[in-house]
């Protein structure tokens, strides 16, 4: 596919936890694909090294997705620079440590829900006015398999992204008759740096459960996101997308 068929060509993302893993992958397909991207994560070192692979057509933005005020500056910044934002990918996350729930503390709950499910809120809600203002957005939020089934020893990432697919339908609804469509997707286990926070019997657990036998890559993620972000999906909102290899038969 050459640069710009998806409808993407001149349109401006913001792709948080883009430093390593899938956000990577989903800033690296949204440039080929003809966007500007904004390299958003709390890591800025690593973010600013994985912009600089992508040329001119991205930059690096420091961003704790769990900080009202650093979104409020990583938003302005961005339209500063390219006039508008168009694309919201709410990709950063993280895994949580894997044990039972009785022997996880409050701060561990705590921390997981505060990343992985506020920090979507309080992205939809830094992006929407601009989007709504301007009658077009594509938003999209990173969930997972575990909040659609719950995976054991994984008992607040599960609840955080079953709390990123209702907010997802929920705020779908909102803007619904005003250019902005909201859609979540739901990988099975990808091959990146977060399965070092989890346990090899954990990861042994969620890669049996894949009909296909394996693992996903971060690249078959950024396929299908790149659509959900493009003038193509124009029917789709409130949706869960699966990318499971066949785990998911809902
Ligand atoms: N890898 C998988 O198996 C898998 C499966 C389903 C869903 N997901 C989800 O995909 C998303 C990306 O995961 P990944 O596998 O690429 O992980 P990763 O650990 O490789 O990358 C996550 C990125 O998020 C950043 N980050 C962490 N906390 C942040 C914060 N507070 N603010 C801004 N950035 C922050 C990290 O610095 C890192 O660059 C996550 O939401 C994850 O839950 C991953």
């Amino acid at each position: 596919m050459t640069s710009g068929e998806r409808g993407l060509t001149g349109r401006v993302a913001v792709v948080t936890g883009a430093a390593r893993g899938i956000g990577l992958a989903i800033a690296r397909r949204l440039v080929a694909d003809g966007a500007r991207v904004a390299v958003a994560d709390i890591d800025s070192a690593t973010a600013g090294e994985a912009a600089a692979t992508l040329g001119e057509a991205a930059f690096a933005l420091t961003l704790d997705v769990t900080s009202e005020e650093q979104w409020a500056a990583a938003l302005g910044n961005v339209s500063e620079r390219w006039g508008r934002i168009d694309i919201l990918v709410n990709n950063a996350g993280v895994a949580g440590r894997s044990a039972p729930c009785w022997e996880l503390d409050a701060a561990e709950w705590r921390q997981v829900l505060d990343i992985d499910l506020t920090g979507v809120f309080l992205g939809c809600r830094a992006a929407l006015p601009a989007m709504i203002a301007a009658g077009y957005g594509r938003i999209v939020n990173i969930a997972s398999i575990a909040g659609k089934e719950g995976n054991p020893n994984a008992v607040p990432y599960s609840a955080a992204k079953a709390g990123v697919i209702g907010l997802t339908k929920a705020v779908a609804k909102e803007v619904a008759t005003k250019g902005v469509l909201v859609n979540a997707v739901t990988p099975a286990v990808i091959e990146t740096e977060i399965l070092a926070q989890v346990s090899a019997e954990h990861i042994a657990y969620m890669t049996s459960r894949i009909p296909m036998g394996r693992t996903g890559k971060p690249e078959e993620v950024a396929a299908l996101v790149s659509f959900l972000c493009s003038d193509e999906l124009t029917f789709s909102t409130g949706a869960v997308f699966d990318l499971s290899g066949g785990r998911a038969t809902y």
